[in-house]
């Protein structure tokens, strides 16, 4: 099912200023930056060979990145991996018994479509899964 990490998601409370610390740090250069409003995140992707890290900013509170920096501060959020057919992923899961977050696609950003995977299916671990 898994084909590939696609991305490691960072929760930062600061988008700004992580997308600095990243590049004058790690020598890494931002390669895409985007609004999710569906998903309530700011979101700055930096390439590291075939997979991404993405550092999300939540745009308020009340949002899941928000309720979770509240809870456990910033750092790692999920991690998303990349497969080649989404439906028939979450049917398989869904057969499996795995508590899933999304039944059904929903978009992502550069134009993906993604589902979450419940963290308490996952040995607690939010479980992304990417479709180009
Ligand atoms: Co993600």
């Amino acid at each position: 099912m898994f084909q590939r990490v696609d991305h490691v998601g960072i929760a930062v409370r600061d988008l700004d200023a992580a997308i600095g610390f990243y590049e004058r740090t790690f020598g890494v250069t931002l390669e895409h930056r985007e609004t999710v409003e569906e998903q309530g995140v700011e979101e700055a992707l930096f390439r590291v060979g075939e997979s991404r890290i993405q550092l999300l900013r939540p745009l308020g509170p009340e949002t899941p990145v928000g309720r979770f920096i509240e809870r456990r501060g910033e750092g790692v959020h999920h991690v998303g991996y990349g497969v080649s057919d989404l439906k028939g992923a979450l049917e398989q899961l869904e057969a499996a018994g795995v508590r899933l977050i999304d039944a059904e696609p929903r978009p992502g950003s550069r134009g993906t479509m993604v589902a979450f995977v419940h963290p308490k299916s996952a040995g607690g671990v939010l479980v992304e899964l990417v479709q180009e």
